[in-house]
């Protein structure tokens, strides 16, 4: 689907740009070495970048959950001895669970 008639840019063109970091219609744009001529896509390619951007959000939290409960410590001390919870133990849920 052309997404920027101006410049032929199709959708995995401006997706493409928007998986190397551009974050705006103008950076979609000078990713590939263009400049917005009549704005009719900008709409379109800000409702992209916005998806994009949530979808990385999307990531970058369940990435965040998998390492803190990964690095999280048993719910029930091997030793007798507690262990100090994290910072973000209520974020985590085997804390949530273990305090039930
Ligand atoms: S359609 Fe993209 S600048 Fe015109």
């Amino acid at each position: 689907m052309f997404v920027c008639i101006c410049h032929a840019l199709n959708d995995k063109k401006v997706k493409a740009a928007l998986d190397q970091g551009a974050t705006t219609p103008a950076s979609v744009f000078r990713h590939h070495n263009c400049q917005v001529q009549c704005g009719k896509c900008v709409p379109t390619m800000r409702s992209m970048a916005s998806e994009h951007r949530a979808v990385l959000a999307q990531q970058a939290a369940a990435n965040t959950t998998i390492a803190a409960i990964a690095v999280a410590p048993a719910a029930v001390p091997c030793c007798g001895t507690a262990m100090p919870e994290p910072a973000n133990a209520e974020a985590v849920p085997a804390y949530a669970i273990a305090a039930e």
